[in-house]
Protein backbone atom coordinates (compact mmCIF):
# COMPACT_ATOMS: atom_id res chain seq x y z
CA UNK A 1 0.00 0.00 0.00
CA UNK A 2 1.36 3.49 -0.94
CA UNK A 3 0.60 5.54 1.41
CA UNK A 4 -0.89 9.23 1.21
CA UNK A 5 0.95 12.19 3.03
CA UNK A 6 -1.36 14.93 4.26
CA UNK A 7 -0.13 18.44 3.77
CA UNK A 8 0.82 18.43 7.78
CA UNK A 9 2.57 15.71 7.38
CA UNK A 10 4.66 16.48 4.11
CA UNK A 11 5.84 19.72 5.85
CA UNK A 12 7.16 17.33 9.11
CA UNK A 13 9.00 15.14 6.21
CA UNK A 14 10.15 18.45 4.61
CA UNK A 15 11.82 19.62 8.11
CA UNK A 16 13.66 15.84 8.55
CA UNK A 17 15.12 16.41 4.60
CA UNK A 18 16.14 19.86 5.23
CA UNK A 19 18.01 18.46 8.53
CA UNK A 20 19.60 16.25 6.47
CA UNK A 21 20.74 18.08 3.64
CA UNK A 22 22.47 20.95 6.54
CA UNK A 23 24.35 17.76 8.11
CA UNK A 24 25.65 16.84 5.14
CA UNK A 25 26.93 20.40 4.27
CA UNK A 26 28.54 20.91 7.27
CA UNK A 27 30.33 17.32 7.17
CA UNK A 28 30.97 18.63 3.52
CA UNK A 29 33.15 21.75 5.56
CA UNK A 30 35.26 18.50 6.68
CA UNK A 31 35.64 16.14 3.92
CA UNK A 32 39.84 17.00 2.98
CA UNK A 33 42.35 14.18 2.49
CA UNK A 34 43.79 13.07 6.20
CA UNK A 35 40.21 12.85 8.03
CA UNK A 36 38.90 10.27 8.87
CA UNK A 37 35.15 8.61 7.68
CA UNK A 38 34.74 7.71 11.53
CA UNK A 39 35.45 11.44 12.48
CA UNK A 40 33.10 12.42 10.23
CA UNK A 41 30.32 10.21 11.46
CA UNK A 42 30.98 11.73 14.65
CA UNK A 43 30.39 14.88 13.77
CA UNK A 44 26.80 13.84 11.97
CA UNK A 45 25.57 12.32 15.44
CA UNK A 46 26.89 15.66 17.32
CA UNK A 47 25.22 17.90 14.73
CA UNK A 48 21.62 15.85 14.58
CA UNK A 49 21.07 15.43 17.85
CA UNK A 50 22.35 19.17 18.34
CA UNK A 51 19.29 19.87 16.43
CA UNK A 52 16.87 17.91 18.02
CA UNK A 53 16.43 14.78 15.92
CA UNK A 54 18.17 11.28 15.98
CA UNK A 55 20.21 9.45 13.17
CA UNK A 56 17.73 7.48 11.50
CA UNK A 57 20.71 4.41 10.18
CA UNK A 58 21.71 3.85 13.41
CA UNK A 59 20.36 0.77 14.76
CA UNK A 60 18.22 0.41 11.11
CA UNK A 61 18.69 -3.29 10.74
CA UNK A 62 21.14 -3.81 12.95
CA UNK A 63 23.53 -0.80 11.00
CA UNK A 64 25.99 0.81 13.81
CA UNK A 65 26.59 4.25 12.60
CA UNK A 66 24.58 7.36 11.82
CA UNK A 67 26.22 7.83 7.78
CA UNK A 68 26.70 5.61 5.03
CA UNK A 69 30.51 6.38 3.87
CA UNK A 70 31.38 4.34 0.42
CA UNK A 71 34.39 5.39 -0.85
CA UNK A 72 35.46 4.72 -4.38
CA UNK A 73 34.49 1.91 -6.02
CA UNK A 74 31.80 1.35 -2.76
CA UNK A 75 28.59 1.81 -4.04
CA UNK A 76 26.51 2.13 -0.69
CA UNK A 77 26.44 1.07 3.20
CA UNK A 78 30.30 1.69 3.57
CA UNK A 79 30.32 1.88 7.49
CA UNK A 80 32.04 4.89 8.87
CA UNK A 81 35.64 4.07 10.40
CA UNK A 82 38.85 5.88 12.28
CA UNK A 83 40.82 3.56 9.70
CA UNK A 84 39.50 4.74 6.81
CA UNK A 85 41.35 8.20 6.46
CA UNK A 86 40.81 9.92 3.34
CA UNK A 87 43.07 10.50 0.05
CA UNK A 88 43.73 13.09 -2.40
CA UNK A 89 41.39 12.37 -5.81
CA UNK A 90 39.29 9.94 -3.23
CA UNK A 91 35.32 9.61 -4.55
CA UNK A 92 33.16 9.79 -1.09
CA UNK A 93 29.30 8.54 -0.92
CA UNK A 94 28.00 9.80 2.29
CA UNK A 95 24.21 9.05 2.49
CA UNK A 96 22.31 10.34 5.90
CA UNK A 97 19.33 9.72 7.41
CA UNK A 98 17.33 11.70 10.18
CA UNK A 99 13.92 10.46 12.07
CA UNK A 100 12.04 13.91 13.90
CA UNK A 101 8.67 14.48 14.91
CA UNK A 102 8.02 10.65 13.86
CA UNK A 103 9.22 11.46 10.32
CA UNK A 104 12.32 10.39 8.46
CA UNK A 105 14.70 12.63 6.34
CA UNK A 106 17.05 10.16 3.74
CA UNK A 107 19.69 12.36 1.39
CA UNK A 108 22.78 11.36 -0.07
CA UNK A 109 25.83 12.99 -1.89
CA UNK A 110 28.94 12.14 -3.50
CA UNK A 111 31.78 14.40 -2.79
CA UNK A 112 35.38 14.82 -4.36
CA UNK A 113 38.38 14.50 -1.79
CA UNK A 114 40.76 17.16 -2.84
CA UNK A 115 41.34 16.97 -7.21
CA UNK A 116 39.86 14.16 -8.36
CA UNK A 117 40.11 12.75 -11.84
CA UNK A 118 38.38 14.29 -14.65
CA UNK A 119 36.87 10.59 -15.24
CA UNK A 120 35.54 10.86 -11.44
CA UNK A 121 34.28 14.06 -11.98
CA UNK A 122 32.30 12.92 -14.74
CA UNK A 123 30.76 10.26 -12.98
CA UNK A 124 29.91 13.03 -10.59
CA UNK A 125 28.02 15.12 -12.57
CA UNK A 126 26.78 12.78 -14.60
CA UNK A 127 24.62 10.57 -11.86
CA UNK A 128 23.43 13.75 -10.41
CA UNK A 129 22.05 14.71 -13.57
CA UNK A 130 20.25 11.10 -13.64
CA UNK A 131 18.67 12.08 -10.27
CA UNK A 132 17.45 15.26 -11.83
CA UNK A 133 16.15 13.61 -14.72
CA UNK A 134 14.30 10.99 -12.50
CA UNK A 135 12.68 14.15 -10.66
CA UNK A 136 11.51 15.76 -13.18
CA UNK A 137 9.49 12.27 -13.95
CA UNK A 138 8.20 12.40 -10.14
CA UNK A 139 4.56 13.88 -11.03
CA UNK A 140 0.75 13.13 -10.36
CA UNK A 141 -0.07 10.45 -13.25
CA UNK A 142 3.50 9.09 -13.74
CA UNK A 143 4.96 5.73 -12.62
CA UNK A 144 8.18 4.45 -11.19
CA UNK A 145 9.29 3.07 -14.48
CA UNK A 146 8.88 7.07 -15.90
CA UNK A 147 11.03 7.89 -13.17
CA UNK A 148 13.55 4.84 -13.47
CA UNK A 149 14.13 5.09 -17.43
CA UNK A 150 14.73 8.47 -17.24
CA UNK A 151 17.43 7.68 -14.81
CA UNK A 152 18.79 4.65 -16.70
CA UNK A 153 18.81 6.96 -20.05
CA UNK A 154 21.43 9.63 -19.10
CA UNK A 155 23.38 7.09 -17.19
CA UNK A 156 23.58 4.65 -20.26
CA UNK A 157 23.92 7.39 -22.57
CA UNK A 158 27.05 8.90 -20.91
CA UNK A 159 28.80 4.74 -21.35
CA UNK A 160 27.50 3.85 -17.00
CA UNK A 161 25.94 1.37 -15.96
CA UNK A 162 23.28 1.48 -13.41
CA UNK A 163 22.75 -0.77 -10.11
CA UNK A 164 19.80 -2.64 -10.21
CA UNK A 165 19.90 -4.63 -7.01
CA UNK A 166 19.15 -1.59 -4.33
CA UNK A 167 16.23 0.80 -5.07
CA UNK A 168 14.55 4.47 -4.07
CA UNK A 169 11.60 3.95 -2.04
CA UNK A 170 8.98 5.36 0.06
CA UNK A 171 9.59 7.68 2.97
CA UNK A 172 7.31 8.95 5.89
CA UNK A 173 7.13 7.78 9.15
CA UNK A 174 9.56 4.58 7.94
CA UNK A 175 12.77 4.89 6.46
CA UNK A 176 11.78 2.50 3.39
CA UNK A 177 7.73 2.43 2.39
CA UNK A 178 6.58 1.27 -0.79
CA UNK A 179 6.97 2.18 -3.92
CA UNK A 180 9.86 0.62 -4.51
CA UNK A 181 11.68 3.18 -7.16
CA UNK A 182 13.95 1.15 -9.54
CA UNK A 183 16.67 3.54 -10.99
CA UNK A 184 15.94 1.57 -14.28
CA UNK A 185 12.59 0.66 -15.59
CA UNK A 186 10.78 1.12 -18.94
CA UNK A 187 8.05 4.02 -19.58
CA UNK A 188 4.11 4.06 -18.41
CA UNK A 189 5.35 0.87 -16.19
CA UNK A 190 5.15 0.05 -12.20
CA UNK A 191 3.00 1.33 -9.43
CA UNK A 192 1.48 5.06 -10.59
CA UNK A 193 2.43 8.44 -8.16
CA UNK A 194 -0.10 10.19 -6.97
CA UNK A 195 -0.46 13.91 -5.45
CA UNK A 196 0.50 13.55 -1.83
CA UNK A 197 2.45 10.56 -1.90
CA UNK A 198 6.50 10.73 -0.97
CA UNK A 199 9.30 8.83 -2.43
CA UNK A 200 13.71 8.87 -2.52
CA UNK A 201 14.95 8.14 -5.83
CA UNK A 202 18.85 7.34 -5.26
CA UNK A 203 20.79 6.60 -8.73
CA UNK A 204 23.52 4.53 -7.95
CA UNK A 205 25.51 4.73 -10.89
CA UNK A 206 29.21 2.71 -11.82
CA UNK A 207 31.86 3.67 -14.31
CA UNK A 208 32.43 0.12 -14.85
CA UNK A 209 29.79 -2.72 -15.41
CA UNK A 210 26.76 -2.94 -12.99
CA UNK A 211 27.81 -5.80 -11.21
CA UNK A 212 28.27 -5.43 -7.05
CA UNK A 213 29.42 -7.95 -4.40
CA UNK A 214 29.45 -7.73 -0.69
CA UNK A 215 31.76 -7.04 1.77
CA UNK A 216 32.42 -9.63 4.44
CA UNK A 217 31.84 -6.93 6.89
CA UNK A 218 27.76 -7.77 5.76
CA UNK A 219 27.49 -3.87 4.75
CA UNK A 220 29.43 -2.51 2.41
CA UNK A 221 28.20 -3.08 -1.03
CA UNK A 222 30.69 -2.66 -3.61
CA UNK A 223 31.38 -2.55 -7.68
CA UNK A 224 32.55 -6.08 -8.41
CA UNK A 225 34.90 -4.84 -11.02
CA UNK A 226 36.68 -2.28 -8.25
CA UNK A 227 35.56 0.47 -11.03
CA UNK A 228 34.20 3.93 -8.86
CA UNK A 229 31.00 4.26 -8.23
CA UNK A 230 28.40 7.35 -7.15
CA UNK A 231 25.10 8.14 -5.38
CA UNK A 232 23.11 10.91 -5.07
CA UNK A 233 19.44 11.18 -3.32
CA UNK A 234 16.78 13.11 -2.68
CA UNK A 235 13.25 13.16 -0.63
CA UNK A 236 10.28 14.67 -2.93
CA UNK A 237 6.69 14.94 -2.72
CA UNK A 238 4.52 14.53 -5.54
CA UNK A 239 2.80 16.80 -6.67
CA UNK A 240 -0.02 17.87 -10.01
CA UNK A 241 2.42 20.36 -11.56
CA UNK A 242 6.34 20.60 -10.62
CA UNK A 243 7.85 17.88 -8.30
CA UNK A 244 7.85 19.74 -4.22
CA UNK A 245 11.53 18.51 -3.45
CA UNK A 246 11.58 18.09 0.16
CA UNK A 247 15.88 18.22 0.40
CA UNK A 248 17.63 20.48 -0.96
CA UNK A 249 21.95 20.56 -1.85
CA UNK A 250 22.20 24.41 -1.96
CA UNK A 251 23.80 24.01 1.53
CA UNK A 252 26.21 21.63 0.60
CA UNK A 253 26.80 23.27 -2.84
CA UNK A 254 27.34 26.90 -0.84
CA UNK A 255 30.17 25.13 1.04
CA UNK A 256 31.76 23.07 -1.99
CA UNK A 257 31.94 26.88 -3.56
CA UNK A 258 33.28 28.82 -0.83
CA UNK A 259 36.13 25.99 -0.74
CA UNK A 260 37.14 26.63 -4.34
CA UNK A 261 37.58 30.41 -3.85
N1 LIG B 1 20.98 3.75 1.87
C1 LIG B 1 19.65 3.52 2.31
C2 LIG B 1 18.69 4.49 1.68
O1 LIG B 1 19.05 5.57 1.28
C3 LIG B 1 19.52 3.48 3.80
C4 LIG B 1 20.64 2.88 4.51
S1 LIG B 1 20.07 2.00 5.82
C5 LIG B 1 21.46 1.50 6.59
O2 LIG B 1 17.55 4.17 1.53
F1 LIG B 1 21.07 0.80 7.57
F2 LIG B 1 22.22 0.84 5.76
F3 LIG B 1 22.10 2.56 6.97
CO1 LIG C 1 19.74 7.25 1.77
CO1 LIG D 1 16.96 6.06 0.57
Amino acid sequence: MILIKTADEIELIRKSNLLVSKTLAEIAKHIQPGISTGKLDRIAETFIRDHGAVPGFLGYQGYPKTLCTSLNAQVVHGIPSDKVILEEGDLLSVDCGVLMNGFYGDTAFSFEVGEVSEAVRRLLVTTRESLMKGVEQARDGKRTGDVGYAVQHLAEANGYSVVREMVGHGLGSHLHEAPEVPNYGRRGTGPKLKKGMVICIEPMINMGRRQIKQDPDGWTIRAADNQPSAHFELAMAIDKGKTDVLSTFSYIDEVLNKQKN
